[in-house]
């Protein structure tokens, strides 16, 4: 039915429609600028801890010292997960369930020990998330899962609890770039839905999972394992070009290239191709490296050949992959681990929506047919 008041200024996928007011992020898809709260993200991400860029984007300033501290120990205090969360891994792990889906179904468990209190809610679980996320993994390769270590930062805890070691300063400064790049980015899908389900005065938990089904799909968040696969695959720089003409010509897309606002190089790419740059001099994947900026380049090239005018440029995934695999990280864990960055700016969204909230509720063309009627079910044909 056409709704009362409705155009028919339909806009597949909401493309350029403003649908919020935000001070968390502005995207730039022109000038390829990226601000976060206020930063550049070129400036923010190499320097804060995550701890800080969270504390930011929920307060809307940057921690003192003595605040900083507290913040941190007000997460580091709920990294626990509850025993209920940890037997619903334990038997998703025992069905062999995908990372991001036993994520998913384990968010889904965490219930709030402090219902009326928005903050403390958002703490627990962005402090859940690497724990879950951890302990899954773990319990998917045989492995009993480690208790989250309260001494480290929330990137480096997250390392120690998946591997069994103190990351190096280095390793724990790479993770906590890429946290804060993926940290906040717009009106992007998952924020969306984060605020369409907090706008209908539903919870935080809800809002994540929610967000969490929509950052999985590969046109959002779950890009990075298919943009290795691919480098991979390749192999030799010198195979690209073929490899690349192949799966083109064939309509395919390419993972880690293309984004729906920006038009020139994301400038997430840049800062994480400097910190991959940074982390793969120190661990001798250097060839990988020299490997994927080649790539990237035949991709960019091919994709103006075949896809002229669109200006298909790299986007933040294809780096994210390179950076995170440099740590250590298996393909299953990238968009996991995009959503331990991204759940701190789901939430601040929340509190944005919860501020001055209006149900979000748009409405539809109806294109079908009007004049049916009814037939008895033994007279269909
Ligand atoms: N490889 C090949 N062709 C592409 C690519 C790509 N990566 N991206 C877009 N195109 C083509 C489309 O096929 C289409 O071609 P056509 O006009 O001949 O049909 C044209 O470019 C425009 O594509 P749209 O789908 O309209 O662009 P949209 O703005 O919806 O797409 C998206 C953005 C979904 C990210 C797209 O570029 C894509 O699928 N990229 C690959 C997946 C990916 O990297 N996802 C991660 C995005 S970043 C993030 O969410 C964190």
């Amino acid at each position: 039915m056409v709704e009362t008041g409705v155009t028919n200024n339909f806009v597949p996928g909401l493309e350029g429609i403003v649908a919020a007011q935000t001070r968390l992020s502005s995207v730039d898809g022109q000038a390829g600028e990226l601000i976060i709260a206020g930063f550049p993200v070129e400036e923010l991400a190499g320097q804060a801890t995550f701890e800080e860029t969270v504390y930011l984007l929920w307060h809307d300033s940057l921690p003192t010292a003595p605040q900083l501290a507290e913040f941190r120990a007000a997460l580091a205090a709920r990294r626990e997960v509850p025993a209920t969360t940890m037997d619903l891994l334990r038997a998703a792990a025992s069905q062999k369930v995908a990372v991001i889906d036993a994520l998913r179904m384990a968010a889904g468990t965490l219930t709030l020990a402090e219902p009326d209190e928005l903050e403390s809610q958002a703490l627990a679980l962005t402090a859940a998330f690497p724990t879950m996320v951890a302990a899954y993994w773990r319990l998917l390769n045989g492995q009993e899962p480690l208790a989250p270590r309260p001494d480290l930062g929330h990137a480096a805890n997250y390392l120690a609890m998946l591997f069994g070691q103190t990351p190096s300063a280095e390793q724990a400064r790479g993770l906590e770039t890429y946290l804060n790049t993926v940290v906040d980015h717009g009106m992007n899908a998952s924020t969306f839905t984060a605020r369409v389900i907090i706008s209908t005065q539903s919870d935080l938990v809800s809002a994540a999972v929610g967000a969490l089904g929509a950052l999985k799909g590969p046109l959002h968040g779950g890009a990075p394992g298919p943009a290795l696969d691919m480098v991979f695959e390749i192999g030799d720089a010198a195979n690209a070009e073929t490899y690349l003409r192949q799966k083109l010509a064939q309509g395919e897309r390419l993972m880690g290239f293309g984004h729906r606002v920006y038009k020139v190089r994301d400038p997430r790419a840049e800062v994480l191709s400097a910190a991959a740059a940074r982390m793969f001099q120190g661990n001798g994947h250097q060839a990988l490296y020299q490997l994927s900026r080649q790539v990237e380049q035949t991709a960019v090239a091919l994709l103006a050949e075949y896809k002229p005018g669109r200006n298909l440029q790299t986007n933040v995934e294809f780096y994210t992959a390179l950076l995170l695999h440099g740590l250590g990280l298996t393909p299953d864990l990238f968009t996991p681990t995009f959503a331990i960055g991204r759940v701190a700016g789901w939430l601040a969204h929340c509190f944005e929506q919860q501020q001055l909230n209006r149900l979000i509720r748009p409405q539809s063309v109806y294109v079908g047919s009007k004049d049916r009627r009814w037939i008895p079910l033994e007279q269909r044909v």
